[in-house]
């Protein structure tokens, strides 16, 4: 059984009938445009056939009732009580604040949820917990999907019911995703342009197996150096910033402001570049953007780890590889690589290999689809 017939299955264990509605919304990896969302800039992601599926009925009262499958626990909130706690039952909550904030009439619902999206990967399980939440709402609520709209109010729930300071892009893919495509987000407009993939190259995430704690500090940290960064040039956000401009200040930065503020400049070029290069279909471009884009982090913005680096050298080193790099907040967690399709399984092989007998630690590999955003799907399919 599949994760989307699974879901299905258990709600009739836990609640002696079938689901009227089944939903689901996609995790994410980024192939570039890193630590620039939250500059209004641009990225460069993809929705990845990873996802958190719920299947759900409307109940007559205010409450919803959810069963985790991964917690095997069930929660229940009132949605005219909601008070903050924690636990996986605060993403669900926190979706129904923000929607409610934004004066969406809500109908409540019970349901059973399920997710394959690796948790604190830096694959955005939370970002697709909350797009599935706000689709479950949507279906039964009966709303019109509005997925921009739903990201943004997604990430209100988590910087401000969370208490997670995240950009858009991982709410923002997860609701806009295509089949096949990455999508070009411009973080201010918030316009996006899907565009396909090189033909015959494939996608592949590779887990260090590292974690680091303290990722919120550094992160919040980054976004904090960013702003003065921006304000040393008299704007709010190093979107408005180009290289020109940067060089002529380079003698009145400090040398950390200086290799922050690069980061951000060079990498919203490499993303436009990026772009280009996809619309041209060529792999190789794209490929020595990636590359460049992880050098970046690692020196100027300094957000990868050993492991990263590590698992990032000997990928860019196999000759099926086009390009590799962190993805994500970055200090463990995963990286992307673009590889020819053809050579994909022994790439994954070859580098698990390395990267165990360098490390001593077991990767996981994930050969991806694009996919698309959270919607409903019939549940016959
Ligand atoms: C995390 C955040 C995103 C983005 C990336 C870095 O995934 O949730 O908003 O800032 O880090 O690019």
């Amino acid at each position: 059984m599949n994760l989307q017939q699974k879901v299905v299955a258990e709600f009739q264990n836990c609640f002696g009938a079938p689901p009227s509605t089944r939903v689901q919304a996609p995790g994410r990896v980024n192939l570039i445009g890193e630590h620039t969302d939250y500059n209004e800039g641009f990225v460069m992601p993809l929705a990845i056939n990873r996802h958190t599926w719920i299947a759900l009925r409307p109940r007559t009262d205010r409450l919803v009732v959810l069963h985790s499958m991964d917690h095997d626990q069930t929660t229940t909130f009132d949605l005219d009580k909601l008070e903050k706690d924690k636990g996986w039952q605060e993403y669900p909550k926190s979706v129904a604040w923000a929607l409610q904030e934004a004066d969406y009439k809500l109908t409540g619902w019970e349901g059973t949820t399920i997710c394959d999206v690796p948790l604190g990967a830096g694959l955005s399980s939370s970002a697709s917990y909350e797009l599935a939440v706000a689709a479950a709402f949507a279906a039964v609520s009966g709303f019109p999907w509005d997925a921009p709209k739903m990201a943004q109010l997604s990430q209100k729930a988590e910087n401000q019911w969370v208490g997670v300071n995240c950009g858009i892009m991982d709410q923002m893919i997860s609701a806009v995703g295509q089949e096949d495509h990455a999508v070009l987000i411009d973080c201010r407009s918030l316009e996006t342009t899907p565009l396909p993939l090189p033909n015959g190259t494939s996608i592949v995430i590779l887990d260090t197996a590292t974690r680091r704690g303290l990722v919120d500090s550094a992160y919040n940290e980054r976004r904090e150096q960013c702003e003065e960064a921006a304000g040393l040039f008299g704007t709010k956000m190093l979107r408005d910033v180009d290289s020109a401009a940067l060089a002529e200040k380079v003698s009145r930065l400090s040398e950390v402001t200086l290799r922050r503020a690069r980061h951000v400049i060079t990498e919203n070029e490499r993303t436009l570049q990026a772009a280009e290069a996809m619309k041209q279909g060529d792999a190789t471009a794209l490929g020595q953007l990636m590359n460049k884009s992880h050098n970046s982090l690692r020196d100027d913005f300094e957000v990868t780890n050993h492991e990263l680096n590590i698992m990032v050298d000997i990928s860019q080193n196999n000759p099926g590889c086009f390009g590799a790099r962190m993805t994500g907040a970055g200090f463990g967690g995963c990286a992307v690589a673009l590889v020819e399709s053809e050579r994909a399984r022994e790439f994954v092989t070859a580098v698990q290999y390395a990267y165990q007998s360098i490390t001593q630690l077991k990767p996981a590999a994930y050969v991806c689809r694009a996919s698309t955003g959270a919607c409903a799907v019939p549940i016959n399919s």
